[in-house]
């Protein structure tokens, strides 16, 4: 099966005009939609994909991977349903929904599901799932964080945390930082820190960016401690960057006739202290063989 990457825009959402573009007009797909993607929180617009769709009588199949917001927006509005265009949902157990362990829900509209089910004789009943086998702790666990916190709980704790993400985001503007958030999204993005603060506070982060992603446990206090960190560690870039174009250049020429790169002085101290224990390394090894060796 081929395989096409969308273009996204800069909010990480599908570029329809893209997606009208690039998809084959004359044969039959299969399209994977992000209901909040993973760095971005991005949601794609399953209204203007089937638009597209619609208008060049394109045969589809439409998924929505709604790993983590699968479970958010239909509490914010009731758009994301079967009886609109979606055909199937994946949706984390491990993430809003808080089960401890990876496992995750994937529903198919019942007319898909017998493509795969099977009887099995030996269990007098029916298989439905993909491999064969599943673990049968996952549905009990999923059934239970559900109906502990109910859907009041959970409505509670979704406007909770888009509300603190929210003013997350505001708080980080306020202090100078470049942060924003996708609409309808717990997703905070900003520039990302040092590696020493990307480690210490497991941020996920790709290229220029990193993010939090506010949930349940995520308090303000937490988001408090976090952003004094940042705000430290932004300090410190600054003047480790001022520092760095601070540093007087020397002109290769004066160290070598043949080359007229620009060097910085560190990086001159640097190749020299190189070359020095490569030459010592060469010597000792020269004594090694020579003297010792034999
Ligand atoms: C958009 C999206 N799809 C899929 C996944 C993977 O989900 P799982 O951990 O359930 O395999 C993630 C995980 O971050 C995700 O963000």
């Amino acid at each position: 099966m081929d395989v096409v990457k969308i273009p996204t825009t800069p909010n990480g959402e599908m570029d329809y005009v893209e997606f009208e573009n690039i998809i084959d007009k004359n044969r039959p797909a299969i399209i994977n939609a992000n209901i909040g993607t993973t760095m971005k929180g991005a949601v794609d617009d399953v209204d203007k994909i089937v638009e597209v769709l619609k208008k060049h009588k394109v045969k589809y199949h439409l998924h929505a991977d709604g790993a983590l917001m699968g479970f958010v927006l239909p509490f914010l509005y009731n758009d994301l349903s079967f009886s609109r265009y979606i055909h199937s949902i994946s949706i984390s157990g491990h993430k809003f929904l808080g089960v401890p362990f990876p496992c995750g829900i994937f529903m198919v509209e019942k007319k898909f599901k017998e493509y795969i089910v099977q009887k099995v004789e030996y269990i007098s009943s029916l298989d439905a799932t993909i491999m064969g086998s599943r673990n049968g702790h996952a549905p009990l666990f999923i059934h239970s964080c559900i109906s502990k916190k109910g859907m009041d709980g959970f409505r509670e704790d979704i406007y909770q945390c888009l509300y603190r993400a929210q003013w997350f985001t505001n708080l980080m503007k306020s202090k100078g930082i470049d942060a924003w958030i996708n609409h309808y999204s717990i997703t905070v993005i900003f520039p990302r820190p040092s590696d020493e603060l990307i480690k210490k506070w497991a941020l996920a982060t790709e290229n220029e960016i990193s993010h939090v992603i506010v949930m349940p446990h995520v308090t303000k206090k937490l988001l408090y401690e976090f952003l004094d960190e940042y705000m430290v560690d932004k300090e410190s870039n600054k003047i480790e960057n001022e520092e760095d174009t601070n540093i007087e250049y020397i002109d290769n020429n004066e160290l070598s006739a043949t080359s007229n790169e620009i060097i910085t002085k560190k990086n001159y101290y640097n190749n020299m202290f190189h070359n020095i224990s490569t030459i010592g390394l060469g010597i000792i090894s020269f004594i090694y063989f020579k003297f010792i060796k034999h």
